[in-house]
């Protein structure tokens, strides 16, 4: 079956008892036993769920795994897969550039347990082999990741993670299971952010976690039912709905992304854009390799002032301010002060995370209203220098 069939059909009969084409949301807490003990495969709506279970088959079959589990947010996923592996003097390595709520639930939450967490730059040759140890037990990445786009070669370091008997655990929210297949690479865990481009409409939080290996994925599922941070029905039905458009929204997000990138790249006011599709991103001959699209995903640094930038991201007309993205309305975001502002300056400083870089999800709009909403907000910075006054916020 092909990924587009698979979004719509897969784990996804019409309802045996009506035929409704739509499966219906099973809006229910618990479930009618047939004798004490005996019921029909659901018992309690944390436990299982059938909405849930649909869903999660499908979410299986995208990333062509057995294993799916749903959360009720992307951090929530996360927290299972870190309290399932994590225990006091246990470490894991982690990139540079990773989601701030990542960063943030690994040093204020797992570093006081007694976990050693280490960020290394992945991209320096050896530096994940020099920062392995016998008590490394996960090895974390996001590619592309969130907010610079950077890339990182999935098998090499699965490889290396496998050497020293760490598990490789994948973000894949950037990505896709359209233009990136983790397990293929080699990674042992997938993780979403369900929230952005799998839901797809910015209506929905949720988190899915993913596995080849049932050994792997039991301790994680069980604390899916055993700490309850489980989506609604209504939830995981919105995102049946939402999948079913994924390839579809997808191939747009892609094409508009590129339009964008290409409009900023070598604009006066832009110091740099983050893109893999371009062939100048440090990452791109290994998107190339590792992935079949580049991403809905552009970030640039603006070659000005933060005031500026907050003017810029404050202002545009199709890109509403605003925290996420993957969604079919197109966001802009100020990671320094919003997405990332839970990493200190300082820190921000020497990850590289520049005050002036700004992250931009198109939607699913028409690429020259995109385009052309950017390029009036970076002549307008122009106008605003040459008459020498402050840009209005
Ligand atoms: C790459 C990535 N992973 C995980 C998360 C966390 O997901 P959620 O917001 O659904 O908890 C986010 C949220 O922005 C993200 O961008």
């Amino acid at each position: 079956m092909e990924f587009a069939t698979k979004t719509i059909h897969a784990g996804q009969p019409s309802e045996p008892e009506t035929g409704s084409l739509i499966a219906p949301i099973f809006q229910t807490s618990t479930y009618e036993q047939d004798a004490p003990g005996v019921n029909r495969g659901f018992d309690y709506s944390r436990t299982n769920n059938p909405t849930r279970a649909r869903l999660e088959a499908v979410l299986a079959e995208l990333e062509g795994v057995p294993h799916a589990a749903v959360y009720a947010s992307g951090l929530a996923a996360e927290n299972a897969i870190l309290q399932a592996y994590l225990t006091p003097g246990d470490e894991i390595v982690i990139p540079l550039d990773v989601y701030g709520g990542t960063y943030r639930i690994l040093n204020t939450v797992f570093r006081p347990l007694g976990c050693v967490i280490r960020q290394v730059d992945l991209a320096r040759p050896g530096a994940l082999e020099s920062a392995l140890s016998a008590r490394t037990k996960l090895v974390w990445i996001e590619s592309p990741t969130n907010p610079r786009l950077l890339v990182y070669d999935i098998a090499a370091i699965s490889a290396a993670a496998h050497t020293a008997g760490a598990l490789l655990v994948v973000d894949n929210t950037f990505a896709t299971p359209l233009f990136q297949q983790p397990f293929r690479l080699g990674a042992d865990i997938v993780v979403h952010s369900v929230t952005k481009y799998l839901a797809g409409h910015s209506d929905v939080i949720q988190g899915a976690v993913l596995a080849r290996d049932a050994a792997v994925f039991e301790p994680i599922k069980f604390l899916q039912n055993a700490t309850g941070a489980v989506p609604s029905p209504f939830d995981c039905w919105l995102t049946l709905r939402g999948l079913k458009t994924l390839e579809l929204r997808m191939q747009r997000h892609a094409d508009n992304a590129d339009a964008v990138a290409r409009a900023l790249d070598g604009h006066p006011l832009v110091r740099r854009v983050y893109y893999p599709g371009l062939p100048q991103h440090p990452g791109h001959d290994v998107a190339r390799r590792q992935m079949t699209g580049f991403g809905g995903m552009v970030s640039f640094e603006l070659d000005g002032t933060v005031d500026e930038v907050v003017s810029f991201v404050s202002s545009r007309r199709f890109f509403a301010l605003g925290e996420s993205l993957g969604g079919v309305k197109a966001l802009v975001c100020h990671p320094a002060r919003m997405t990332h502002a839970s990493i200190p300056a300082e820190e921000r400083t020497k990850l590289g995370l520049s005050d002036t870089l700004v992250r931009l999800s198109p939607g699913c709009e028409h690429h020259r209203d995109l385009v052309a909403d950017l390029l009036d907000g970076l002549t307008a910075i122009d106008q605003a220098r040459s008459l020498n006054v402050t840009v209005a916020v």
